[in-house]
């Protein structure tokens, strides 16, 4: 076999590109004499701007404009609300008018010859408020909350079955808990940058994006101009997990600044302001009620949550679509709700519903097993299913409790002593802890273009976008595959508006929705070539058992001949072949809506006919000592099942970092807020907290395999956001074990255990 295909882990494609410094990030891309823009953001989070003093930013040399809602007022429309079917991220139109509508809302943009000129002058820009009491979210006066039903204007449901609260109040056991996940950011190491230039009334914009279609589309609707007349370039991004997946307000304010200018401008907004100018996500409370018999099956389940957003935009997670699906219960019911105050609206953060809802209800579902005496990995094991419990839809592949069994055999899960606190070494109380995961297979429309040219090489064209995942390197190997290439041969261009489009790369869809059609335009091909090869030696041969090998296509028997002859049969010159795929259940017009750059995502739990999920279980080992109450995490260790794995380097990288997210998830991470005045405290990475190399000691990742060819053809599952849920829980299930102390509020500090 030749190396590269699926399945094999060859070495990142573009891995040499990034160490070397030839991988060109979008700021990183040379524009012709470019002005610098410098963001002046908010001093206050609810309020008017009253007077703005240029005198002192003019003085500074270099500076070309200062752009204000007093010369921009109606540069920039309305593009909608993404989740509604439109395009931003949030919907509050910074320069639009005197309003400030949260913290370090953009009030200015200061453009200079210089980034030093730029940044000067905003400094010296006298921005005066006049300020009101703002809400920073629960607790807060004047906040208000609405269900996501009354806020979907009924087109979201809440998911329930039976009669939980009856079942409930009839249980032999039960467990009623709150929990509480804090406000947390991205912080990708790639800031937040845009780059504007125009040329004969054509736009282009170079700006890390998970999205370069839906990008390109909504600055079209902001600006009022034709889709074709934008250029969206993002051909490596540094990190976005979610930040970089819808429009946000700047990019339209810096491709207006390059037009009055008639020049490219330039930003490189800073580490704080992207705090402010992007997304987040959203704090949460939860409230959940679990009943059970006294053999452990579940028989109600209630899981209530509430999230915190902006004052117009009605985000939300709800994650009680995946919680009430985890295990078989014939009475549930869910409710969600939002909490509009005056924050920057929050957005997709990585494993968005999952991460805070899947904390509650492992955590929720270990204070059952020890309330009911029971091993939690049996109390999971109990209420396995099949068929998920709100429509009876079947799962594709379910092998969570494989996983358990993988995971606790190589964890030691058997040597555990049940008794909190019973496990102590030393100074250090010791506790293993236990969860599972789950993230959702979704999957969307894409296409692609495929050349294969006579000298034998091929190359690919999606606008799917790598965001440090591996995607140049998966879709290379789909091309391989699918045409029989040695993996060197191939080359895969994609983070392109000029591009065909490919989905969001968001939901962790992009593997199995692209490496799909990739492989589709490839089977064209094939087949072209098989039909030219009957003309030729190769008369009679098995069109599946040919293979490209230097530049001869081979039979299995070893008959062979020369690409370039075949070729010259089936075409004059190159073969080229343009894919659409829509996969199975995704509703007819998901085409045009890819084109359109208003994608939504399919399959998932609530698929036409079938479930669908990638599992697994996590295992930690958590030491609490037993005086300074100091949480270390000394080895965690993770099972998956998630489908056919395309390249176990690279799907191993995203599990371990997702298991790495999740200790910071549990222990460290917390955007820290001013509750009187609704302002970010910790907006730095000095301050924000993540794990270091000396938090993460051990990692283990093992898979366990799973053949699903119901997911799609290629039986591919995604697994980018599958290791950082359940994490938290388990952590915390750990500290309890350890010290006896559940700990239901996010993260887990010292100050939880004293
Ligand atoms: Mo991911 S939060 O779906 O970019």
């Amino acid at each position: 076999m030749p190396e590269g295909m699926i399945g094999q882990s060859p070495v990142r494609v573009d891995g040499r590109a990034k160490v070397t410094g030839t991988a060109h990030y979008a700021s990183d891309m040379a524009v012709p004499n470019p002005a610098w823009a410098f963001l002046v953001t908010s001093a206050v989070a609810r309020g008017r701007v009253t007077e703005i003093d240029e005198a002192g930013a003019r003085q500074v040399a270099g500076v070309l404009d200062i752009l204000t809602h007093r010369n921009m007022r109606g540069e920039v429309r309305d593009a909608g609300f993404f989740a509604g079917g439109g395009y931003v991220a949030e919907t509050m139109r910074p320069l639009e008018d005197d309003q400030v509508h949260h913290d370090g809302d953009i009030v200015a943009v200061v453009l200079a010859e210089t980034y030093e000129q730029a940044r000067e002058a905003a400094y010296r820009l006298r921005v005066d408020y006049a300020e009101e009491r703002p809400s920073a979210g629960f607790g807060s006066e004047g906040a208000e909350q609405v269900t996501a039903k009354e806020a979907s204007k009924g087109s979201f449901e809440d998911p329930a079955v039976g009669d939980a609260d009856a079942a409930f109040a009839a249980a032999a056991v039960t467990i009623e808990a709150d929990y509480a996940t804090p406000t947390q950011h991205h912080n990708p190491i790639e800031l937040f940058t845009t780059t504007a230039s125009w040329e004969d009334g054509r736009l282009t914009i170079l700006e890390g994006s998970q999205y370069v279609h839906g990008l390109r589309n909504g600055i079209a609707a902001q600006l009022g101009m034709d889709p074709s007349l934008v250029r969206v370039e993002s051909p490596f991004v540094g990190g976005a997990f979610g930040s970089r997946g819808s429009l946000t307000q700047r990019t339209a304010l810096i491709a207006v600044a390059a037009r009055r200018l008639r020049r490219p401008v330039k930003l490189v907004a800073t580490r704080d302001q992207g705090f402010t100018i992007a997304t987040y996500r959203a704090e949460t409370r939860q409230h959940v009620k679990l009943g059970a018999g006294g053999d452990g099956k579940l028989v109600a389940l209630v899981h209530e949550g509430v999230e915190v957003t902006s004052r117009p935009d009605p985000y939300k997670v709800a994650g009680t679509q995946t919680t009430c699906r985890m295990y078989a219960c014939p009475n549930i019911r869910t409710k969600v709700s939002i909490l509009h105050a005056d924050r920057n609206t929050p957005g997709f953060m990585r494993s968005p519903p999952e991460v805070p809802y899947m904390f509650a209800l492992e955590s929720a579902m270990d204070e059952l097993a020890v309330k009911l005496g029971m091993d939690p990995i049996e109390l999971r094991r109990v209420n396995d299913t099949m068929h998920e419990p709100i429509k009876g839809l079947p799962w594709t592949s379910r092998g969570l409790m494989q996983c358990f069994d993988t995971g606790a055999a190589a964890f030691g899960w058997k040597r555990r002593n049940p008794a909190p606190g019973s496990m102590r070494d030393g100074d250090w109380l010791v506790g293993w802890g236990c969860a599972s995961t789950i993230y959702p297979t979704h999957l969307g429309a894409a296409t692609a273009r495929v050349t294969l040219t006579p000298d034998g090489h091929a190359r690919v064209q999606t606008a799917a976008h790598d965001v440090g995942t591996g995607t140049y390197t998966v879709v290379a190997q789909a091309a391989a595959e699918g045409l029989g290439l040695p993996l060197a041969k191939v080359v895969v261009e994609m983070g392109s508006s000029e591009l065909p489009p490919a989905p969001v790369s968001g939901g962790s869809n992009v593997t199995a929705s692209v490496c799909t059609v990739v492989m589709q335009a490839c089977e064209q091909i094939r087949a072209r070539l098989a039909a030219a090869a009957q003309e030729g030696p190769l008369k009679g041969r098995d069109p599946a058992s040919l293979r490209l090998v230097d530049g001869t296509l081979r039979a299995a028997d070893g008959t062979a001949e020369p690409l370039a002859e075949a070729m010259g049969r089936a075409s004059n010159g190159a073969i080229e072949v343009y894919a659409e795929n829509i996969p199975h259940g995704l509703p007819p017009d998901s085409l045009k809506k890819l084109y359109q750059g208003r994608q939504a995502l399919g399959g998932g739990l609530e698929g036409k006919d079938r479930a669908m999920a990638a599992f697994g279980a996590e295992f930690v080992e958590v030491r609490v000592h037993a005086r300074t109450r100091e949480v270390r995490v000394p080895r965690i260790l993770g099972a998956f099942a998630a489908g056919r794995i395309v390249n176990p380097r690279t799907a191993r990288s995203q599990l371990m970092g997702g298991l790495i997210w999740g200790i910071g998830s549990a222990l460290h991470e917390a955007t820290e807020i001013d509750r009187g005045r609704a302002r970010y405290v910790n907006d730095n990475i000095a301050e924000y907290l993540i794990p270091v190399n000396a938090d993460v000691p051990q990692v283990d990742v093992l898979f366990v395999d799973e053949a699903d060819r119901q997911v799609n053809d290629l039986g591919i599952k995604g697994l980018g956001e599958l290791g950082n849920v359940g994490t938290n829980a388990a952590i915390a299930n750990a500290v309890f074990h350890a010290t006896g102390k559940r700990v239901r509020e996010l993260p887990i500090r010292i100050e939880s255990l004293i």
